[in-house]
């Protein structure tokens, strides 16, 4: 094949990085978190500490990458990324408060509660999940039952049948014994609702069919699932330094993983099918479906 039409995955998770972190820098701003009054600094700092400098930005880029299935532009699809990203940054700064997972190293800087104090991170956390459908409703070049639609999928990665449960059930897991199913259910939930939501409003951005949308949502639910199963591997075999947050921690902290049930090399081998099946869901797509395959190949090969 001719090397200049070859998928460059790193080019595309560069790029990608480069214009969420300018975006992200470009609306948090004071004069862009509109509301009747002034958002406090100290609030606004807090955000940014919490969502600029670090991270793959792998939700953007899926809703990026599924968007570009149907010829949808990466600056088009940006908004829509760049909600995701903000559900995901605040999820992160909430996992990490001491009511949780307790950890004071996040994207290789001090996490938002250390940095500022819990009530702080509680309320930086509050105002980005918030602030991401602000984003949504407003996306200009959409319809707004498109943009609806957009919500829709936004709230159900992220709510109570989605992240924030799949984080109840893990806090509940560390007291409660969860057997292999409730372990995946869990995973599904609390990492692989919000990736399920950025492939699936990628493909509404693009106006995928049901039929489409059908296979976007099995790619998505075995990439998610992948997602998290090498976050828990990375756990057990990565560094500190190299993972930017505390390695080591999961057993130790109670956490129910398939790492800690079936053993490292089980989950390897599980982390290889899953891949395959997310893979096999995009059977009846051509090249312009590289971008989800190579990510799918990368939530497994990644090692931060
Ligand atoms: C970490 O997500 C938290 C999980 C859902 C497992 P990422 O590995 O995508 O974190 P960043 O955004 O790159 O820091
Ligand atoms: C986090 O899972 C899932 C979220 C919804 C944030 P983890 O607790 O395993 O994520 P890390 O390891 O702290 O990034
Ligand atoms: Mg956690
Ligand atoms: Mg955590
Ligand atoms: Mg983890």
């Amino acid at each position: 094949m001719d090397d200049a039409l070859m998928y460059d995955f790193d080019a595309e998770l560069k790029d990608n990085a480069e214009m969420v972190e300018r975006e992200l820098d470009r609306l948090l701003k004071p004069d862009m978190l509109f509301g009747p009054g002034e958002p406090p600094d100290r609030l606004v700092d807090a955000m940014r500490h919490g969502s600029l400098n670090g991270g793959k930005r792998l939700r953007p880029l899926l809703v990026r990458q599924a968007a570009a299935v149907f010829g949808v532009a990466p600056l088009a699809a940006l908004p829509a990324g760049i909600a995701v990203e903000m559900v995901h940054c605040y999820s992160l700064i909430h996992d990490d408060l001491p009511a949780m997972d307790n950890d004071d190293l996040r994207r290789g800087r001090p996490t938002v509660h250390k940095a500022y104090d819990d009530a702080t991170a509680i309320l930086a956390g509050d105002a980005l999940l918030t602030h991401a459908f602000g984003l949504l409703a407003a996306i200009d070049h959409l319809d707004a039952e498109r943009r609806m639609k957009l919500v829709v999928q936004l709230v159900q990665g992220s709510g109570a049948g989605g992240m924030a449960g799949g984080q109840m059930r893990d806090i509940e897991g560390e007291t409660t014994a969860l057997n292999e199913r409730g372990i995946v259910k869990m995973q599904a939930m609390k990492t692989g609702a919000l990736i399920r939501a950025a492939v699936l409003m990628g493909a509404t951005l693009g106006g995928a069919s049901d039929d489409q949308l059908n296979d976007f949502r099995i790619y998505a639910e075995k990439a998610g699932t992948a997602f998290q199963l090498a976050d828990d591997i990375l756990d057990v075999t990565a560094t500190t330094e190299k993972l930017g947050k505390a390695a080591g921690k999961d057993a130790d902290a109670g956490k129910q993983t398939l790492v800690g049930l079936i053993g490292l090399n089980a989950a390897r081998h599980r982390l290889g099918e899953l891949v395959h099946d997310a893979l096999t869901a995009l059977q009846a797509y051509g090249p312009e479906a590289d971008g989800l395959r190579a990510t799918a190949r990368f939530f497994a090969t990644r090692e931060h």
